[in-house]
């Protein structure tokens, strides 16, 4: 492509290092959408003919067979996906393909593709997202009766509906929906970097406005920032670590619960594995493997940030270091986001009602607690005094070694003279749990009213 100005050829090793071809050839489409269109608008301006443009398009028909039959020959030598296409464009058609990139430059090329890429992953990811999140609804309605211990500082502190916890990470992924949203509507979406050439725009008199491909809604206002902008890419990887992090908490309570101690939970056998040695293991290794790809995922989003932060004006060689960083951050995240699915499906989410019921009955952590301290308040006591009584019930209760369960009359009294036996009706999980009524709260009518918000919502978004 450059051979005028070179006398030698580059060196194997530095061919090598630098093509990116093995990975951007995933760029091929958007490559070809980009070149369709500015094709289209060289030929409006005059710069190809009729002819020349549906050579290009025939062109581009049997590029696209080719590549997508296999057959397509990617060749190292020509570095990347761009010229690669270009080159074999005009080993089919000729003269016309050597006119293809009058007046632009792979660096808005380049650019340009990205960004359709990263507009087109983030939209793939918003479906993964929203199928997560139909079966998170799909076993938070299957679990509106079940009762758990929700926990701070991992220690027993309230019971929950399961559902409630359940509906705990649909609001997480709800949010990552709305920053993908916010990505395609403010990002992806904007600043076509066609038409800003090299550096500093496009020296014949191409109108930007054709070049949209039906994506893109703004062209970019300054063409040094457009070349060497990077942010779509950021804030994608953003978006992607952030989805992560959520689905790796996700995964950390799942890991808890399905041990022997807890066992809230048995995972099916179709994302679970077992043990080379130990005939009795069932390892919750989907959950293990997304917490544990949490850390790569992020990891790119630094690799990112430190390529992007020292380059000068304007495109750089560095900037095509970008590509692995965005390609492995969303496959990991789509692949994540998919599994997790699979993990809160009918078939392979069991919750283990006996065992969460045994577990409560045991009485541990004494969660009946709050009960008492609410109750006392309703009496007209100020609740620092509640608070200090109850706190006295339960240094009570641990001595003794029993459960709030066992209290008797006789015990409300010997702690203090306010905790009448009418109290020991209102001690149940289930009543503290009814009291919260507030609009987050976790009522068996609020939940059941999220529940279907949040199924009214899914069905719309659909449409
Ligand atoms: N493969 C390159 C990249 O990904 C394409 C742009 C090359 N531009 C250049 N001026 N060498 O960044």
């Amino acid at each position: 492509m450059w051979a005028g100005r070179f006398s030698g050829k580059p060196d194997k090793l530095m061919q090598e290092f630098s093509q990116s071809v093995s990975f951007d050839q995933r760029l091929w489409k958007e490559d070809i959408q980009g070149s369709l269109a500015y094709a289209a608008e060289l030929q409006r301006i005059g710069i190809l003919s009729e002819k020349e443009l549906a050579d290009i398009r025939g062109g581009f028909e049997t590029i696209t067979k080719e590549i997508e039959s296999g057959k397509f020959e990617w060749k190292v030598e020509l570095e990347d996906v761009h010229m690669n296409i270009e080159s074999r464009l005009t080993e089919l058609i000729g003269d016309a393909g050597k006119k293809l990139h009058t007046g632009r430059s792979r660096n808005d090329q380049v650019a340009t593709d990205f960004k359709l890429w990263c507009h087109f992953r983030t939209e793939e990811l918003h479906g993964a997202v929203r199928d997560l999140m139909t079966s998170l609804h799909a076993r938070a309605e299957d679990s509106v009766d079940v009762i758990i211990p929700a926990y701070t500082h991992l220690q027993r502190a309230m019971p929950v509906r399961m559902a409630h916890h359940l509906l705990a990470y649909f609001s997480m992924l709800a949010h990552d929906e709305n920053f993908l949203d916010e990505i395609s509507r403010w990002d992806t979406k904007f600043d076509l970097p066609l038409g800003s050439g090299a550096c500093s725009g496009n020296s014949f008199p191409v109108d930007t406005k054709n070049l949209f491909m039906g994506v893109f809604e703004s062209t970019a206002r300054n063409s040094m920032e457009a070349v060497s902008n990077r942010d779509f890419a950021l804030n994608l990887v953003f978006g992607c670590s952030k989805i992560m992090s959520h689905l790796s908490r996700i995964s950390e309570d799942l890991i808890l619960w399905s041990t022997s101690e807890f066992g809230f939970v048995t995972l099916g056998d179709a994302v679970t594995t077992g043990s080379s040695i130990m005939p009795q293991k069932r390892n919750p290794d989907a959950c293990e493997l997304i917490r544990g790809k949490t850390g790569r995922v992020v990891g790119h989003l630094m690799a990112l940030f430190t390529t992007l932060k020292g380059l000068p004006m304007t495109y750089n060689r560095d900037l095509q270091e970008d590509k692995e960083a965005v390609f492995d951050a969303t496959d990991q995240t789509l692949a994540c986001l998919r599994v997790m699915a699979l993990v809160f499906s009918n078939e392979n989410f069991q919750v283990n009602r006996e065992r969460i019921q045994q577990q409560l009955d045991s009485g541990l952590g004494y969660m009946e607690a709050m009960n008492v301290a609410d109750w006392l308040v309703l009496q007209g006591v100020p609740f620092r005094d509640g608070h200090d009584i109850t706190g006295r019930l339960v240094k009570y209760v641990e001595s003794k070694g029993m459960r709030f369960a066992d209290l008797t009359a006789e015990d409300l009294k010997a702690v203090d003279e306010r905790l009448k036996p009418e109290l020991l009706n209102e001690l149940s999980l289930e009543a503290l749990v009814e009291r919260k009524q507030v609009y987050a709260g976790t009522a068996r009518k609020q939940v059941e009213a999220r529940l279907k918000e949040l199924k009214d919502w899914l069905g719309n978004e659909k449409d």
